[in-house]
């Protein structure tokens, strides 16, 4: 068994190859919790643990974007205990690592519908986001009260408008002026898509963004998704052959980079 210095990226991958951009479904928390007999709640603090040490091994092995589902619209539905543990758990997030990841060039975004979120929550999060606008070593986006079906509802929405006040004519509205609506604006799609747990689903999230991304599934609960797991994945992904719906592998000029 090979064993390896996760402290860099490991030499079985090739740099030159390594996705721009990952994208994470965290879930298992809860059933990772139950097999270790704690409450659920326990689960997400250990999941936060492994957030918080994929971002810095997305800076250590050179990758510049990854964006984490956090909260679903659809989440609020959990008991009310598991909704408050977890916006406590965020904010409080917030205020401990963000100097840390300051320091560390990380770039923070949420994306999602952050209007029903507690005001203090609301706070932290701009704060965040201004005190780290300046970060380029990694773009870290949070999905909190994120749903990809609404955003892309609110995005047709606001072209409408403009084409309604006569802003807009509908022939001028296309893919990229449609991008350019969405929470994700800015940010190039996804390359890699990652799962835990042994769902197959994308559950609501980043259904335009993924439409030309590799997807990786794997059993392990997200708790344990650790540097070893998060190798495999990229081992997974660059044995991959991106097409993009050509014949040959190359990557269009608007996706390259
Ligand atoms: C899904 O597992 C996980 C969540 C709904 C919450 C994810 C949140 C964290 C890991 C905390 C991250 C913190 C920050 C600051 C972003 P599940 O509860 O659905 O697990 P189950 O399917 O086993 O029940």
């Amino acid at each position: 068994m090979n064993t390896f210095d996760y402290t860099i990226c490991p030499p079985d991958l090739d740099p030159t190859r390594l996705p721009r951009h990952v994208a994470v479904i965290m879930d298992g928390n809860g059933r990772w919790a139950r097999r270790q007999g704690f409450p659920r709640i326990a689960g997400h603090r250990q999941g936060a643990h492994t957030l918080k040490d994929l971002v810095r091994c997305c800076k250590d092995w050179g990758i510049p974007a990854l964006t984490a589902y956090a909260f679903s619209t659809e989440n609020w539905h959990r008991p009310l205990e598991e909704v408050d543990f977890l916006l406590v758990l965020f904010e409080r997030l917030l205020r401990q690592e963000l100097a840390a990841m300051d320091r560390e060039g990380v770039r923070l975004s949420f994306i999602g519908d952050l209007s029903p979120l507690p005001s203090s929550l609301q706070q932290e999060m701009t704060h965040a986001v201004q005190a780290t606008a300046h970060n380029q070593v990694v773009h870290f986006s949070v999905a909190v009260n994120y749903g990809s079906r609404a955003e892309i509802t609110h995005a047709c929405r606001q072209i409408a408008q403009q084409v309604q006040q006569g802003q807009l004519r509908p022939e001028a509205v296309d893919e990229q002026m449609l991008e350019q609506y969405l929470y994700t604006a800015g940010t190039p799609d996804p390359d890699l898509l990652i799962r835990s747990s042994g769902e197959l689903r994308l559950s609501n999230y980043l259904l335009w963004q993924l439409a030309y991304t590799e997807f990786y599934f794997t059993d392990v609960l997200w708790p344990d998704f650790d540097r070893a797991a998060f190798h495999q994945a990229l081992w997974h992904y660059q044995e991959r052959d991106r097409r993009f719906g050509t014949l040959k592998h190359q990557e269009p000029e608007s996706r390259a980079g």
